[in-house]
C-alpha cells in the first residue's frame, strides 16, 4: 500500500498532516509449543499484517467478532506484548526500537483502559495509591501535590475525592471503570487505547461511562483507539471505524459511511446483525455460516472467503490488499462488482 493512500485516512484530513500513530505490517504470532522438548510446532496468527494511521484528536473504533485480534493489536502497539514484526511509530518515534527507559517515557503519552475493571485494579491498594502509582512511575505531582492531583482526577470522573482511601471492592463496576479512567488520565496522555471499556458493565450504566469518556476526550483533545463489539456504540462516538477479521483489516471508513455504505462483505454481515436505530432503514439479515476459522491455520487468499457469500475461486488464490475505494474509505476485497 502506498504511503499516500494510508495518509489520506481521515476525510478532510490534509495529506501532509503527520499521523500521531502509525502502524505498518504489525504481526503478533503466538508460538504453539508441543512435544517432549517443547519445540515450536506452529503459531496463532492473532494479528497478521495490520496497517493504519491515527491522527491527532480523532476517535477511531476497532471492531470485529471475538477472536479477530483487536485486543492483541491494542497491546502490541503499546508493547505490552512484544510484536513478532512490523513498525509502530508514535509522534515520529519508532516504538519497537525503544529501550526500557525510552518506552517508560513514551508510556506517559500512551495509556490503556482495560475491559475488566474488576481484574485491572489491584485489590490490595487504595484508590489513592492506584492512581498515585501512575504518577510515581513518571515522578509527577510528588509530595503534597500527589493527593491533590488524585482528588482532582477522581472529581473529574465523578467519584467523591474523600473515597480515595477506599479499596476497589468497595466500588461498583461502573465506579471502578471510572477509577481506571482516572488512572489512565493521571499522567496527561495524548493517546488512549480503550479496550472494550464498557462491555463488562451493566447495560444501564454503559451509556454514562461512554458519555464521560466522550466528554473527557473532547475536553483534553485525546486521540483514542476504541475497541468494541457493539457497532452502534462505535458509530455514535467514533470518527472512523476499522473492521478486523482473523488478524487482518477488512475495511476502514468514516463512521457514518461505514454504516450507510459498507464496501466489504464482512462489514455488510456485521451490520446486518446489529440493531438499526432508524426504522426507515431496512436491512436484510445475513447469517454468517460457521464459526470464525482458527488463526492457527487461516484460509488461503482472503481469510473471510469460507464465510463470504460472494466468494469466487480467485478469492482462495489472492490475498486482497487494503485499497482505497472512495476518499478515506479502504477495503480488502478483490471484488468491486458486489456492494
Ligand atoms: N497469549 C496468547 N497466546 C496464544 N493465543 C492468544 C494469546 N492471546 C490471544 N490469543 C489468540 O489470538 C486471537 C486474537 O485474540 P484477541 O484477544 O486479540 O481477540 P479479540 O478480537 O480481542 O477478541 P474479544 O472480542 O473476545 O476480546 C484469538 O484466537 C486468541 O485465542
Ligand atoms: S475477496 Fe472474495 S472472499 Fe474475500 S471478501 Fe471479497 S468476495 Fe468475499
Ligand atoms: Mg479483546
Amino acid at each position: 500500500m502506498g504511503e499516500q493512500r494510508i495518509h489520506a485516512g481521515k476525510l478532510g484530513q490534509s495529506q501532509q498532516e503527520e499521523p500521531l500513530l502509525s502502524i505498518r505490517d504489525l504481526k503478533m504470532h503466538f508460538p504453539i509449543k508441543g512435544g517432549f522438548f517443547g519445540r515450536r510446532v506452529g503459531a496463532v496468527k492473532a494479528v497478521d499484517g495490520v496497517n493504519f494511521d491515527l491522527f491527532r484528536g480523532e476517535v477511531v473504533g476497532l471492531v470485529g467478532e471475538s477472536g479477530s485480534g483487536k485486543t492483541t493489536v491494542g497491546r502490541a502497539l503499546l508493547r505490552l506484548l512484544e510484536p513478532t514484526g512490523g513498525e509502530v511509530t508514535f509522534k515520529g518515534k519508532n516504538v519497537i526500537a525503544m529501550n526500557k527507559t525510552q518506552l517508560r517515557e513514551a508510556r506517559r503519552d500512551m495509556q490503556i483502559i482495560f475491559q475488566d475493571p474488576f481484574a485491572s485494579l489491584d485489590p490490595r491498594m487504595t484508590v489513592e495509591d492506584i492512581i498515585g502509582e501512575a504518577l510515581d512511575i513518571h515522578k509527577l505531582h510528588q509530595g503534597a501535590g500527589r493527593k491533590q492531583r488524585v482528588a482532582e482526577l477522581l472529581e473529574r470522573v465523578g467519584i467523591r475525592p474523600e473515597q480515595m482511601v477506599r479499596y476497589p471492592h468497595e466500588f461498583s463496576g461502573g465506579q471502578r471503570q471510572r477509577i481506571g479512567i482516572a488512572r489512565a488520565l493521571a499522567v496527561d496522555p495524548d493517546f488512549i487505547v480503550a479496550d472494550e471499556p464498557v462491555s463488562a458493565l451493566d447495560v444501564s450504566i454503559q451509556a454514562q461511562v461512554v458519555n464521560l469518556m466522550q466528554d473527557l476526550q473532547q475536553e483534553l483533545g485525546l486521540t483514542v483507539l476504541f475497541i468494541a463489539h457493539d457497532l452502534l456504540v462505535v458509530e455514535y462516538i467514533c470518527d472512523r471505524i476499522i473492521v478486523m477479521y482473523l488478524g487482518k483489516i477488512m475495511e476502514i471508513a468514516p463512521s457514518h459511511e461505514l454504516n450507510s455504505d459498507p464496501q466489504h462483505p464482512y462489514t455488510e454481515a456485521l451490520l446486518s446483525a446489529a440493531p438499526v436505530p432508524d426504522p426507515t432503514i431496512k436491512r436484510q439479515r445475513i447469517i454468517l455460516q460457521g464459526d470464525i476459522p482458527s488463526p492457527i491455520n487461516p484460509p488461503s487468499g482472503c481469510v473471510f472467503r469460507t464465510r463470504c457469500r460472494y466468494a469466487i475461486p480467485e478469492c482462495a488464490e489472492v490475498i486482497p490488499a487494503l485499497r482505497e475505494v472512495k476518499p478515506g474509505h479502504f477495503k480488502a476485497c478483490i471484488r468491486d462488482d458486489i456492494l
